[in-house]
């Protein structure tokens, strides 16, 4: 098993270091325009792996993509990050231009190779990538849900003074701050609903809190998280390498599910070997849907930037 993680700033560095301590491959290749940053970064973890006990080999490349050639899996992080006060929608016009020459390249060397795309706008980066590269939509998987459902369980577990990982919440739709969906109404603390344990006002307040999740952190570092986005994607590759059917949302392909078409956007779906497997159907009420649908037009419209 051969990982590529393309761009080896916070957020990249931090996906590769899960996926070695993790030992999810045996090679991993950290790519990156900047001189020497990928290298040194790469070496940096190497240098981690005596004492944390991993045999993943990490080589770290300047723009040079023939070291990745061969990849199964690659993760897409590069771009610009937000500055406070961004959206992650504000970053399109740099963004689509990179994302699109990282995916012509690596699908040069890797032509196989199944795409996570975390730049962002990540919907329509997930897009443009599906459009671009012409590989089969499972192979293409947008991460934003997953690090979006793990900032729900974080908020829910603070209010429930619970564990997070008693809780089971999901959030659908666009990874954006207007356009996520956390879904309350199925959330459960070990089978019970979130529902019967904390009132309207309480749940309403862990709903906004997950919605801006990045956009508060962006405004207390300065510029985007990378400790929670890095862990999301690393589970997200654990589930493709190890086969393990996991379900989590991810940014796919919609083709009439959840009432959409084309269209890249966060529904739950089981993650194994094959990429993408299936979209779980969670069935949503009228107000859900109704979100999707209003969720759907605003990516929509961000596409059409494209
Ligand atoms: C976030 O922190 C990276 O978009 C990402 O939400």
């Amino acid at each position: 098993m051969k990982i590529t993680v393309v761009g080896a700033g916070a957020v990249g560095a931090t996906v590769a270091d899960n996926i070695a301590r993790r030992e999810l491959c045996h090679e991993l290749v950290l790519l990156d325009i900047k001189e020497g940053l990928a290298e040194g970064k790469s070496a940096d973890m190497n240098q981690t792996a005596a004492l944390l006990g991993f045999d993943t080999k990490i080589t770290g490349s300047t723009n040079d993509y023939s070291k990745t050639a061969g990849s199964d899996i690659v993760v897409i992080t590069s771009g610009i990050p937000r500055k406070p006060g961004m959206t992650r929608e504000e970053l399109i016009g740099t963004n689509a231009s990179i994302v699109k020459g990282v995916t012509d390249n690596i699908l040069k060397n890797s032509p196989d190779a199944i795409i996570v795309v975390i730049s962002n706008p990540m919907d329509t980066m997930t897009y443009l990538t599906l459009k671009t590269s012409g590989l089969p939509k499972n192979k293409i998987i947008g991460m934003g849900g997953i690090l979006d459902s793990s900032r729900f369980k974080y908020y829910l577990s603070q209010a429930l003074k619970c564990s997070p990982a008693d809780l089971h919440a999901v959030v659908v739709g666009g990874h954006g701050d207007t356009t996520m969906i956390p879904l309350t109404r199925l959330a459960t603390l070990n089978g019970t609903p979130v529902s019967n344990l904390l009132s309207t006002e309480e749940l309403n307040k862990v709903a906004a809190d997950t919605m801006v999740g990045g956009a508060t952190l962006t405004k207390l570092i300065g510029t985007s998280a990378w400790y929670a986005p890095g862990a999301s994607a690393c589970a997200l590759v654990e589930s493709i390498v190890r086969d393990e059917k996991k379900v989590f949302p991810c940014c796919v392909a919609l083709d009439g599910e959840y009432g959409q078409k084309d269209i890249c956007l966060g529904v739950p779906v089981v993650l194994g070997k094959n990429g993408w497997e299936k979209i779980i159907d969670y069935r949503l009420d009228s107000i859900e849907q109704d979100l999707f649908n209003k969720s759907a037009e605003a990516v929509r419209s961000m596409n059409s930037v494209l």
